[in-house]
């Protein structure tokens, strides 16, 4: 199916750019709704060539007059705050963003007949997992206020889909990861708190070292293992999430991860290969609330979407990385 309008809040971030990039080629129409507090604007108009409103999920009015003026025909919302840290010293600011800004985007959406939402949720859900690889009915503790506001919208879109018969898939992503093979686009946060773009900072020279936190975890080398998804491979996701809606599917809830774990270590080795660099390592403490190992099942995406991951080796997913990194930093 293509021809359909998709918004896209958050389209100028980084996930949400590699799905405006997976709708085109797959033929929708794509209108991006961004802030630019942490997206970026050559990114949408120069690269993606695709329509920008820099906008606010949480301007009601701006909303009402979008959905008034275009047909849209789904949305999906990356847009949210995802520090974990900061979601920790203030937690005010992420719920008013991530929770209250979807309530006020999905209360528009409801008042415009707009019935289908796809919706980034995380791992962060889980909390500490007590068994892994992690599958969708594990119990959700979050220990952070971060993962707290995914949960809370998971539970908002349960509650709404009988009373306003929204249909929704929430795909919960373990660490997205890489760029898209062409090389136009990639990961660029800024501050980056994420493993692979910091290591090839690194290797670029652009820091001096990377911290590894804690190396006496009970794992193979004692680095914590964590499951790395290809960002092209949870856009193509997006996709089959979306066809799942406009064919009628029900409201439903997806792990997206590799179902391979890579320890800090693994992946610090594999991009001195794939770079060529001596990349230099600080040894640090553990870092409070970081389970040894999170690993995800997506046996149900890929058992009901049809979804397998293209990119489920480390060494490509560094390598695309890298190709991106060179470019976008020198
Ligand atoms: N990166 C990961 O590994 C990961 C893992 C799990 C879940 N997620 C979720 O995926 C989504 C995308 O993550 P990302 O890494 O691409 O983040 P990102 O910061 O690159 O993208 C988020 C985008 O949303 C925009 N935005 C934020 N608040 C807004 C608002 N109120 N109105 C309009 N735009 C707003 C930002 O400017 C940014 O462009 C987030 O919801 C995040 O919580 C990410």
């Amino acid at each position: 199916m293509s021809g359909e309008t998709i918004l896209v809040t958050g389209g100028a971030g980084y996930i949400g750019s590699h799905a405006v990039l997976a709708l085109k080629r797959a033929g929708y129409e794509v209108i991006v709704l961004d802030n630019l507090v942490y997206g970026h604007r050559d990114i949408v108009e120069q690269v993606l060539q695709v329509e920008l409103i820099v906008g606010d999920i949480n301007d009601r009015l701006l909303l009402d007059k979008l959905f008034s003026q275009r047909q849209i025909d789904a949305v999906m919302h990356f847009s949210a705050y995802a520090y974990v840290g900061e979601s920790v010293t203030d937690p005010a600011k992420y719920y008013r963003n991530n929770v209250i800004g979807t309530v006020t985007l999905l209360e528009a959406m409801i008042a415009a007949k707009i019935k289908k939402f796809v919706f980034s949720s995380t791992c962060a859900t889980y909390g500490v997992p007590h068994t892994v690889p992690i599958a969708e009915d594990h119990s959700q503790n979050p220990i952070n206020p971060y993962g707290a506001t995914k949960l809370m919208v998971e539970r908002i879109l349960q509650d709404f889909a009988p009373a306003y018969d929204l249909k929704s898939v929430s795909f919960r992503y373990f660490n997205a990861a890489g760029a898209d093979p062409t090389g136009i686009l990639g990961e660029d946060h800024n501050p980056e708190t994420h493993l692979i773009p910091l290591v090839l900072m690194a290797a670029l020279g652009k820091r001096d070292s990377v911290s590894i936190f804690g190396t006496d975890y009970p794992t193979d080398d004692g680095t914590c293992i964590r499951d790395y998804i290809h960002v092209t491979d949870l856009a193509e996701a997006h996709i089959l999430g979306l066809e799942y809606l406009l064919k009628g599917g029900d409201s439903a809830i997806f792990n997206l991860g590799n179902g391979n774990g890579f320890s800090v270590k693994q992946v610090i080795d594999t991009a001195r290969q794939v770079t060529g660099q001596d990349i230099k390592v600080n040894l640090s403490d553990r870092r409070p609330g970081d389970p040894p190992i999170l690993v995800g099942s997506s046996d149900k995406a890929r058992n009901i979407l049809g979804w397998e991951p293209k990119y489920p080796a480390i060494k490509e997913i560094l390598t695309h990385a890298w190709q991106w990194h060179q470019q976008r930093h020198h």
